[in-house]
């Protein structure tokens, strides 16, 4: 079983030196843990795939110390650096066009021309960065489709035989991975996330469109993902004794076992909650886990999206 370690400096260094031969190190990030492995090397790629079980056509998110080590990767434009300046280190991922001399793995690229990269905003992540003084692929440390992991236990119990070590940095202030924007003709918002549409939409000066998926892009949006074993139900007005209920506001009584994603309504501490509610709800016996009505406003899209995946028909 990997090793789950306090972040010392120690372990930090010992994190780096795993990830320069190789190995899978995961690690806490503001959004979600991250299953990182060296960017540039198509031996810790594909060990990482592997890991995640995940399909070969989805790429990584390049994970960075900051915008001048992203420059290495990537074009940065005027409209590119400004969200940098706004929003980095943060919880906001942008896919640009890739640089001939990047060397990151063609792999973690999917063959794509372009690059998603993220500088996350954990201290943990940015010491493990600035330690490792390369960039990281760090896909969400759960098995491809499954609930992402808000808790160092939740990656031991997922993946913790394949990983070499965890280091644990707590719950993840977040909970809900980081939104995922494209720059080009026009700015297209590829996956809601952490941070809302109206904050990057501001800074831009512009509308983002979305984009349902695309052929090979589909950021986390093979249809169903996200998915606890049990069946999802959204917009539950009532609910069975032998469901699950995973309340939004004041909780429906009768439910087999109910947590509140927020008893006020709050949609920064439901979003924050909602992975390892999942989780916890996710229990053998029940028939399914009945999900309240939650607005799609603001951090709501996000919330909304990850559960539409995960009651969406399993493939
Ligand atoms: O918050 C996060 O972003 C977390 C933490 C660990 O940083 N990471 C994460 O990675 O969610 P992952 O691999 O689970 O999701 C990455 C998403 C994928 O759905 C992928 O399709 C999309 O990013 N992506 C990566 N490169 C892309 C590209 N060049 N064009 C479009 N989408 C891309
Ligand atoms: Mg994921």
């Amino acid at each position: 079983m990997a090793a789950l370690c306090s972040p010392t400096s120690e372990a930090i260094e010992a994190a780096a030196k795993a990830l320069r031969s190789g190995q899978l190190v995961a690690f806490p990030t503001e959004t979600v843990y991250g299953l990182g492995a060296d960017a540039c090397s198509d031996e810790a790629v594909v060990r990482l795939y592997e890991a995640k079980g995940r399909p070969r056509f989805n790429p990584l998110i390049v994970h960075v110390e900051h915008a001048d080590a992203a420059a290495d990767h990537v074009e940065i434009d005027t409209l590119a650096r400004r969200l940098m300046d706004a929003f980095w280190p943060g919880p906001l991922t942008l896919v640009l066009p890739r640089r001939e001399s990047s060397p990151v793995s063609l792999l973690a690229g999917a063959g794509l021309d372009t690059l998603a990269v993220r500088a996350p905003a954990h201290p943990v992540a940015r010491a493990l960065l600035h330690a490792f003084a390369g960039p990281l692929v760090a896909p969400s440390a759960n098995p491809s489709g499954r609930v992402s992991a808000t808790e160092a236990r939740h990656v031991v119990d997922d993946l913790g035989t394949r990983v070499s070590m965890v280091l644990d940095g707590g719950s993840c202030a977040l909970g809900l991975e980081s939104t995922i924007v494209e720059l080009g003709a026009s700015p297209k918002l590829l996956r809601a996330g952490a941070l809302d549409r109206a904050s990057v939409q501001d800074v831009l000066g512009q509308p983002l469109a979305t984009e349902a998926g695309g052929p090979v892009r589909a950021p986390g949006a093979l249809a169903s993902h996200y998915a606890p074993a049990l069946p999802v139900r959204l917009d539950a007005r009532d609910v069975a004794p032998d469901e699950a209920l995973l309340a939004f506001g004041p909780a429906l009584e009768g439910a087999a076992v109910t947590l509140n994603l927020s008893e006020r309504g709050d949609l920064r501490e439901a979003a924050a909650r909602l992975f390892s509610s999942l989780r916890a709800l996710d229990r053998p016996g029940l028939r399914g886990i009945a999900v309240m009505p939650i607005p799609e406003e603001g951090l709501g899209e996000a919330i909304v999206d990850r559960l539409r995946r995960a009651s969406a028909p399993r493939p």
